[in-house]
């Protein structure tokens, strides 16, 4: 048997505990099973870039951070470009895997790499897939690989933040990673205990976010701490459709609210990005048992020969999920979220 793993899109922790989870268990259970490793995601799938691994090669990965087999960006949309020799990367991709006879692939992405396992799929691959993302908007499983690890990157912080804001009484917007979704900022939000908290789902006002940093100053509370996702909006910015929104050159959502804030406070605002060190590093011993826990139920599906389908997270236990029900969707915040209820019983304002 000839299985082929690759890892694409952005990288998080749990990559490699992943892929040793996914290839210790095939060993063990088919001594002689070979395993390949594709370089950078659907480029090396694309390009015809892999060599075969030993076993010894996922021993001592457990921890590690990154991907030992690298990733790339692939977007969805140009999967059926043809190039210059007529050929468009789906092609490419699928030629390369029935001519290496592979048996099967395990990939292991977000939203973007699901669409395009899915199309593999449909087009006579056999993909077992694994929901990889810090932004934990993979539909179809309860929580994505990468996102505990990431969480507890921000809310460290968030707490570093804290001291230094508190000792001089400033007000720190921390952007936190996550275009299309809150889950990061949400959760990050909470553990590290910021005061506001501002998500794409939920557009916020900027004259609620002063009154936080008002009421908290009356208290003698003279610092304030706000999370706020890459993709958060204003009501204002949030009403004007998309290509109509002219934001300032080289702003982000949270320098866009410090210069807000600014306008009306003495105090003073800063701006923090804790950036790709929220996605480095070694993932959190949870994420480690989560990432193992997948590999192994991923493996377990090629052993049975089912295919077409992710591996997920349903309450406790992991289970799969067809492809047909993931692809294209996003798993955004419901609104009537547990979570976002108890945020505000605390007293966290999310700006709205
Ligand atoms: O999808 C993961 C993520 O870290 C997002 O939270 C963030 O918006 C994006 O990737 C950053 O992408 P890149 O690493 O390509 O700059």
């Amino acid at each position: 048997m000839k299985v082929g793993l690759l890892t694409s899109g952005g990288d998080c922790q749990g990559l490699n505990a992943s892929l040793r989870g996914v290839a210790k268990t095939l060993f063990n259970a088919v001594p002689d099973v070979e395993v390949y490793g594709i370089q950078d995601g659907y480029h090396g799938l694309i390009s015809g870039i892999w060599r075969k691994m030993e076993p010894g090669e996922f021993s001592g990965i457990l921890r590690e951070g990154g991907t030992i087999l690298g990733t790339s960006r692939q977007p969805f949309k140009k999967m059926r470009d043809i190039n210059e020799n007529n050929i468009d990367k789906l092609t490419m991709m699928v030629n390369n895997y029935k001519n290496e006879n592979f048996d099967a692939l395990v990939i292991l992405g977000g939203n973007g790499t699901h669409k395009t396992a899915h199309l593999l799929s449909q087009n006579g691959v056999n993909v077992v897939t694994l929901p990889k993302t810090i932004d934990n908007d993979v539909y179809g499983t309860d929580c994505t690989f990468g996102f505990d690890s990431a969480v507890a990157k921000a809310a460290e912080f968030l707490d570093a933040v804290h001291t230094t804001a508190a000792s001089h009484g400033r007000i720190f917007v921390v952007e936190i990673m996550g275009h299309k979704v809150g889950w990061m900022a949400l959760y990050a939000g909470i553990g590290g205990g910021a005061d506001v908290i501002l998500l794409p789902e939920i557009p916020y006002e900027t004259q609620k976010v002063l009154k936080v940093i008002e009421k908290r100053n009356k208290q003698g509370k003279k610092f304030s701490i706000i999370a706020i996702a890459e993709g958060a909006l204003s009501k204002s910015e949030a009403s004007t459709p998309k290509k109509e929104r002219k934001f300032p050159a080289g702003s982000t959502a949270g320098t866009r609210l410090v210069a807000k804030l600014s306008e009306h406070l003495e105090q003073d605002v800063r701006f923090l990005m804790p950036g790709h060190f929220q996605r480095g590093g070694e993932p959190t011993p949870t994420d480690r048992v989560f990432c193992t826990r997948l590999g192994v139920k991923a493996a377990e599906l090629i052993l049975k020969k089912k295919f077409g389908r992710m591996v997920a997270l349903k309450g406790t236990s992991i289970v799969s999920v067809p492809l047909d029900d993931v692809a294209g969707k996003l798993k955004a915040i419901p609104l009537d979220c547990e979570v976002l209820a108890q945020a505000r019983a605390l007293g966290i304002s999310l700006g709205d």
